[in-house]
């Protein structure tokens, strides 16, 4: 049983992940998106699976494969992967939102491709559901719940920030500066930041920083 226990530390634990970017269609052939490339969270998604545990990814467009021996969920805009994550929850242990969710839509897609005529073009944007803070919102005792922050100015400070507003019980902080970080990288550096202390990791691969937080979370949460 301990021998068990300890090769998969997961075990009977449900895990729910975000990743990717998600696209906001601004007519039939245009979205608005970002340089997320889902490299991250898929690691996440793997490193979990490999630790026994019971794995929904909810998945943004991305070029990778989905990992094995893990339910994907594949969604385009905010909006679906709002539902298809909120409605899941509930059942889960452990959340982990790496997503990089657009913050704002356009309020009205255009039904057919929109023409070029006048210089300027205004496209009226609205914003969309926070998903990482309705699900602190609504968090029971019992489940761990884990962010991501993106930050390019007081990266601590507002990563802090983050934590405390969408009442998660842990912060990944992306670095941009660091060469070897961030998008479309194998590789990133990152810091976890908890209640009462900051755990800075070393710049490694992006599967090695997906082990890295599995061991902060069975050593701090269970
Ligand atoms: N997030 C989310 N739903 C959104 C926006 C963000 O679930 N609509 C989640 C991300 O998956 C990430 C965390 O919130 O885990 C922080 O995302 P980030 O973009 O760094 O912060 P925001 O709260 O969106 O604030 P800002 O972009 O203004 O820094
Ligand atoms: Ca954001």
């Amino acid at each position: 049983e301990a021998y068990f226990t300890e090769r998969a530390p997961l075990k009977n634990k449900k895990v729910l992940i975000t990743a990717g970017p998600t696209q906001e269609p601004i007519d039939p052939v245009r979205y608005i998106g970002n340089r997320s490339t889902g490299k991250m969270g898929y690691e996440i998604a793997r490193a979990a699976a490999a630790l026994g545990a019971d794995v929904t990814l909810i998945s943004g467009p991305v070029a990778l494969e989905p990992p094995k021996n893990v339910k994907t969920v594949l969604v385009n805009t905010a909006a679906e992967m709002y539902k298809e994550t909120l409605s899941r929850f509930d059942k889960m242990d452990i959340g982990i939102l790496s997503a990089a969710v657009s913050d704002y839509r356009p309020v009205k897609v255009a039904d057919e491709k929109i023409k070029k005529s006048s210089d300027n073009l205004n496209i009226e944007l609205e914003k969309t559901d926070d998903i990482l803070k309705s699900l602190g919102a609504k968090k029971k005792k019992d489940q761990i719940l884990i962010g991501f922050a993106l930050e390019t100015e007081n990266a601590l400070e507002n990563a802090k920030k983050k934590r405390e507003e969408k009442n998660c019980d842990m912060i990944v902080l992306n670095s941009l500066r660091d060469k070897g970080a961030g998008f479309g990288h194998d590789t990133n550096k990152v810091i976890l930041i908890l209640r009462n202390k900051n755990i800075n990791l070393e710049l490694k691969p992006k599967s090695e920083v997906a082990k890295d937080i599995f061991d902060c979370i069975i050593q701090e949460f269970l």
